[in-house]
């Protein structure tokens, strides 16, 4: 088991990624505090976690709200005496955030409320209750569209995971000399619920994403929560300020 005892708490368990994660780190050994805003699909997810033996309960929230962030953390250390790892996973992606040219502005403030300031607020809890602890590992959910351009824009969402990865960086380096890593993880396009309903839903639209990576097909949840891991785990413990690429190789890719 590589996560032994360690207290984690996962943003946006409900749900692709986040799901998978909670189910992964549990089987690991982990203690998962497991948060969403949907209620009853993330209480379903930690209710898995349970039944397969895991460690773990539900803590329902807003990431972008700071009371309901606040509380995510608080209730998660009430419950196990501190926090080791915090996996800010959550993030939206919405269908109508495009060009700069054509997205309203509701829809570009909406997506940083959720990706960046969600972030910033579960850093501003999470990482004090950490240090508290003794140290451990920040993981920041960024995105492969951050290293790449794409003819079919979502700015508002390619931006602010850029903003992911800056600010991970500059956590790295605030906190590694007390003990806490930070690091982003730059997934490609994974087979998640959402992805594959809106974007994904088109075959012709799926055909010109899948031929643009090496490995031939789209990534899996599980195999960005290998990583994540890794990074929750001790075995990463000289792995900080960095920003992984798991993405079948398709940054990497010019023709
Ligand atoms: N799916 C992909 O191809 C892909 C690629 C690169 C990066 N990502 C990133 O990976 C992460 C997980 O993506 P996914 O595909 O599993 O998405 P998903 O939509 O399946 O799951 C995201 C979860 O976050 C929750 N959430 C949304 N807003 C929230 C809020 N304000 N407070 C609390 N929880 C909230 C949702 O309810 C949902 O359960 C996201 O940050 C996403 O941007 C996804």
């Amino acid at each position: 088991m590589r996560l032994k005892n360690k207290v984690c708490l996962i943003t946006g368990v409900a749900s692709g990624m986040g799901r998978a994660a909670a189910r992964r780190f549990a089987q690991e050994g982990a203690k998962v505090v497991g948060t969403d805003v949907q209620a009853p699909a993330g209480e379903a997810a930690m209710q898995e976690v349970k039944a397969q033996g895991g460690d773990g309960f539900f803590v329902a929230g807003d990431i972008s709200r700071p009371e309901d962030a606040r509380e995510m953390v608080r209730r998660g250390v009430e419950r196990y005496g501190r926090l080791d790892v915090l996996y800010n996973n959550a993030g939206i992606f919405p269908s109508d955030d495009c060009s700069v040219i054509n997205t309203e502005p509701e829809v570009w403030d909406l997506v940083y409320r959720v990706n960046l300031k969600g972030m910033y607020l579960m850093c501003r809890y999470g990482i004090p209750e950490i240090i508290r602890g003794g140290g451990g590992s920040v993981i920041n959910i960024a995105s492969f569209v951050a290293l790449v351009g794409c003819s079919v824009p979502q700015d508002a969402y390619t931006s602010s995971k850029g903003a992911v990865i800056a600010l991970s960086k500059s956590l790295a380096v605030q906190f590694g000399p007390k003990g806490v890593r930070c690091n982003a993880v730059c997934p490609g396009p994974v087979e998640t619920p959402l992805l594959m309903q809106w974007l994904l839903s088109n075959p012709a639209e799926k055909a010109k994403r899948i031929n643009r990576i090496p490995m031939g097909r789209l990534g899996k949840p599980e195999e960005i929560v290998a990583l994540a891991v890794y990074l929750a785990s001790d075995e990463s413990a000289w792995t900080n300020g960095a920003a992984i690429v798991v993405d079948g190789g398709i940054t990497a890719n010019y023709f």
